[in-house]
């Protein structure tokens, strides 16, 4: 019997410790684990970096509120806009948080040109956190029926209609908001020729470009933010999971000519950029960006795809698709992938299942080529079983 309210459905197993890219239960066994904490442990569990950051900051503050500027969290923010191109970050504690903040500034921002500006544009199928905001930007319908209504004035078009995108657009659309590869729905990247038409219109129409980077950020996909790798130039960055080292952090990155739209009283936040977590995130930050660590990261990143592609020229019956970039690979079967989870589980290599059919691989940045042979093997046995 649990006491936590059953809105999650946890795997059948409790971790007691974590080490590397090693989690243990209580009985002392191992697990190889693909989720990172669904990419939040960009470093893995108890990596050197974090452990002395979390140890140095927890003997200066662990919490001073916004109404003291602390080092941690202005070196977080100068890390974070430096490596996207904005020019400053409003932090907050989470994700769905992060896409708040982006409503709010996007509202703001299009009554700056008109009182009905206020129209925000989403894809169908992208997923935004789960606030009423949020949701009424993420294309869940089957989710959200038992909680409408929910915040007004949105479309959401299909992924990669262009025609469906100029459609909709018009000067009353104060922002696009784009999840440019699908996390929780299955890792569907976007297309380039859909980013080039939301280029074009959000330039036509003075609206702006908000991308959600909250999974695909830190360099989860071989550069720092994804966008860097598409035609997207953003006005908005969010982002979160892995830029807190492990603890909850969020963070709305602004482009300059818009840092002047929300002023003091417009939004806050009691936890938002808590120093212990900015620490954590300077520490992710530091190790990431060394160049001999990228350099690893990037060449294993490419092992992984070419073992992964190879298992689905092995098994073309049961893997139908293979999408993503970097360390956010979805392999797709042709059947429900929720048997293969429970059986690798049995085999000691935690799996995520997103979709139902879609397994979602989201290692840490320091999984290594052993363990990436150690996973592909685990799957070829389980796919040859079947
Ligand atoms: C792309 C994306 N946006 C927003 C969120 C919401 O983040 P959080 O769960 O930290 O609120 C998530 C969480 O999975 C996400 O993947």
């Amino acid at each position: 019997m649990s006491y936590v309210l059953d809105v999650v459905k946890p795997l059948a197993l409790t971790i007691v410790k974590g080490q590397g890219n090693q989690l243990f239960d209580q009985a002392g066994k191992t697990y190889l684990d693909t989720f990172s904490g669904i990419a939040v442990n960009a470093l893995g569990h108890q990596h050197p970096a974090i452990l002395e950051a979390l140890n140095a900051q927890a003997n200066q503050h662990l919490h001073l509120s916004n109404f003291f500027r602390t080092q941690a969290q202005e070196q977080l923010a100068q890390s974070l806009t430096e490596a996207s191109g904005m020019a400053k970050a409003f932090f907050t504690n989470s994700g769905t948080e992060a896409t708040e903040a982006a409503i709010k500034l996007a509202r703001k921002y299009g009554r700056t040109h008109q009182s009905n500006k206020t129209r925000i544009v989403s894809v169908e199928g992208a997923f935004h956190g789960r606030s009423t905001g949020a949701m009424a930007l993420s294309g869940h319908d089957d989710t959200h029926a038992s909680f409408t209504p929910l915040m007004e004035d949105t479309v959401r078009v299909k992924r990669d209609d262009i025609a469906a995108l100029e459609a909709v657009m018009n000067d009353e659309v104060c922002a696009i908001v784009l999840e440019l590869i699908y996390g929780s729905s299955g890792i569907y990247v976007l297309g380039d020729d859909f980013l080039r038409a939301v280029m074009r219109l959000a330039k036509k129409h003075q609206a702006l470009i908000i991308v959600d980077e909250v999974q695909t950020g830190i360099m989860r996909t071989g550069s720092m933010f994804y966008f860097q790798q598409t035609p997207i130039e953003p006005d908005v960055v969010l982002a979160a999971k892995a830029i807190g080292g492990g603890l909850p952090l969020g963070a709305m990155l602004v482009k300059e000519p818009y840092i002047h739209i929300l002023s003091p009283g417009d939004h806050g936040s009691t936890f938002g950029g808590n120093p212990l977590a900015c620490a954590l995130g300077q520490a992710v930050m530091n190790t990431i960006m060394e160049p001999s660590f990228l350099h690893t990261l990037c060449e294993n990143m490419s092992y992984l795809h070419a073992q992964i592609t190879a298992l689905a020229y092995r098994h073309p019956k049961i893997i139908k698709d293979v999408r993503g970039v970097g360390y956010m690979l979805g392999v797709e079967l042709y059947e429900d992938a929720i048997p293969f989870r429970d059986a690798a589980l049995t085999h000691g290599v935690l799996l995520n299942v997103t979709s139902q059919t879609v397994i979602r691989l989201l290692p840490s940045l320091i999984f290594t080529r052993d363990e990436i042979d150690a996973l592909t093997q685990s799957l070829d046995t389980l796919f040859l079983k079947t």
